[in-house]
């Protein structure tokens, strides 16, 4: 059934095709139509970051970025979604057009630039919560907010979503705003952790509730920044990583219609990257926090590969887009078969 309804939405200009489609599903789950727009995922449960998911399928951050249709697409079978990237202050991102498909790649490039109405409006959102899975906070810095100061935004915003979040994630590996990326390194790296952390004990003691935090990472970089990012996240006790954001290598697109736009690539020519770089936490992480592992999942064997890598969970973006609700089942059930297998051969 999704293939009509991909060729209908694909007929459509990407922006306006998103548009509708969160809008759709926000109908549709109000109407309580959900069950029967995909079949049930079967529950399998994992434990992540101290909290239960009900199975390990994720969406990725970007997809719904002001939580207007967080409660459908978690009907849809999703075991945990990540609402944003969400911005102190609304912006209205890169000018249009700034998403573009290269269907013969399974792929998306994008260069969005966190639009979003504001933490305040995510805020009125993700209170109307119906969605009974784990939900994931995405936040962000402003565009114009110099990234000398970026850990303003980043406490601001924590501080704002905290009470409704599962977790939260702190992402700093958008390719599309300026700077952003820089905050994945050296003093920056370690600034911004250990004011977030502060930040999170007081508000885990005033809130008497603990909220984990992850880190969002890029794809792009030398296996000695992995070592060092990880040995970052365990000295400052995040919680858990996630891996990984939009790649801009577009050496393998370049040939295709839109392959040489700017912006972050995402879909199946990510995917080996991504693993890679799972794989390499992994070794570097010695266990000590989890990986949820993102990028280029778009059939079960691309799933259950994130999770040979070693990650706990997986998320998924672009290959919804083309596969569908499908491809959540199709993800969770093999990577049940995985770690049947994994705990087998352990
Ligand atoms: C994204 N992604 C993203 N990530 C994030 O942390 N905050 C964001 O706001 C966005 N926005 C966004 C918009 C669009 C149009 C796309 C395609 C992607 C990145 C996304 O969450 C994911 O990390 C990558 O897309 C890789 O996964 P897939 O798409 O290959 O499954």
């Amino acid at each position: 059934m999704y293939s009509y309804l991909r060729k209908a939405l694909f007929a459509l200009d990407p922006e306006r095709a998103h548009h509708l489609t969160i809008d759709a599903i926000g109908a549709a789950e109000r109407l309580r139509l959900m069950s029967l727009l995909a079949k049930p995922v079967a529950d399998d449960p994992v434990e992540l970051m101290g909290l239960t998911l009900p199975n390990p399928v994720g969406l990725a951050a970007g997809l719904d970025k002001n939580a207007q249709a967080f409660n459908g697409l978690g009907a849809l079978g999703f075991g945990f979604v990540e609402v944003g990237t969400v911005t102190p202050r609304p912006q209205p991102g890169n000018p249009q057009p700034r998403i573009f498909r290269l269907e013969e790649a399974g792929a998306i490039v994008n260069r969005m630039g966190f639009n979003n109405l504001g933490v305040d409006y995510l805020i009125q959102r993700v209170r109307r919560r119906r969605f009974g899975g784990v939900l994931g906070i995405n936040i962000g810095k402003n565009f114009d907010t110099p990234v000398e100061r970026a850990t303003d935004d980043y406490c601001f915003c924590l501080e704002k979503v905290y009470p409704y979040a599962d977790y939260i994630t702190i992402n700093v590996s958008s390719p599309n705003t300026r700077g952003l990326r820089e905050l994945q390194f050296g003093d920056s790296l370690s600034g911004l952790l250990g004011a977030i952390k502060s930040r999170q004990r007081q508000l885990a003691r005033d809130a008497g509730r603990y909220v984990p935090l992850a880190v969002k990472i890029a794809p792009d970089m030398e296996l000695d920044a992995v070592g060092d990012i990880a040995g970052a996240l365990k000295e400052f006790e995040i919680d858990g990583v996630i891996a990984t954001n939009t790649t801009i290598d577009k050496s393998g697109v370049t040939n295709l219609p839109y392959g040489t736009e700017e912006g972050g690539l995402s879909g199946r020519p990510l995917r080996e990257k991504s693993t890679r770089m799972i794989t390499a936490l992994a070794e570097k992480l010695d266990g000590e926090l989890p990986i949820i592992g993102v990028g280029g999942i778009d059939d079960g064997e691309s799933a259950a590969e994130k999770i040979r890598a070693g990650a706990t969970a997986v998320q998924i973006y672009t290959g919804f887009i083309y596969r569908g609700p499908g491809l959540i089942r199709e993800a969770a059930e093999a990577i049940a078969l995985a770690r049947r297998e994994g705990t087998k051969a352990a």
